[in-house]
């Protein structure tokens, strides 16, 4: 679905999908470089990494596997808790793999703060994290992200794999949501 189609709810667009394909380019050709020589396994966190997981994996020139988790933040409405509950696990055993963890947004950081833990207890070869969006200014705990598509302020935004109440994922942009929308 194109941004235009739900102007209406949006107060202002961030970024078109040209500009995510462009950007993604750039951290696929990146992420290629760095990991010259090795076959890197990205973990997806469903559900809102599905857009990211789908075109970064697709600008890489390298080969890579993929495989993907879910978890459920316990606590009330859209504020994270930290306390994570592993709905699906990996099919893969990543002991001794270099791991990428795959996320559309980084709010708070405490889903990831727990994740990788859980994951840095498996004992991977290397372990690192690519993320679209990331608001600095919600984070709560400090994380190292070695590749940000881009640093977004603190908004609700929606669309690239954000949502809200289910909707506007499929949107190929991002934007602000309205506040007549969910107010
Ligand atoms: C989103 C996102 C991250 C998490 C980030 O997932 O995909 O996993 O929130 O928030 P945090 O940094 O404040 O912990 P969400 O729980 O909305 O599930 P979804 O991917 O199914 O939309």
């Amino acid at each position: 679905m194109d941004l235009d189609h739900v102007s209406d709810d949006l107060t202002h667009v961030l970024y078109s999908q040209a500009d995510i394909e462009r950007r993604l380019a750039e951290v696929g050709a990146q992420i290629d470089r760095d990991y010259a020589g090795r076959e890197l396994l990205l973990v997806g966190v469903l559900n809102g990494a599905v857009m990211v997981m789908a075109d970064l994996s697709r600008a890489m020139r390298s080969h890579c596997e993929m495989d993907w988790m879910a978890i459920s933040s316990y606590g009330s409405g859209t504020q994270s808790s930290g306390v994570v509950r592993i709905l699906k696990d990996l099919n893969t055993d990543i002991s001794g793999r270099d791991v990428l963890v795959v996320e559309d947004i980084i709010d708070t950081g405490l889903t990831l703060s727990y994740l990788m833990s859980n994951l840095q207890s498996r004992e991977p070869a290397s372990l690192e994290i690519m993320t679209m969006f990331r608001k600095p200014e919600a984070l709560q705990n400090p994380i190292d992200v070695k590749y940000v598509g881009f640093d977004i302020p603190n908004e609700f935004v929606v669309g690239y794999g954000l949502d809200y109440a289910g909707r506007y994922r499929n949107l190929n942009g991002v934007g602000t949501l309205a506040p007549h929308v969910y107010s």
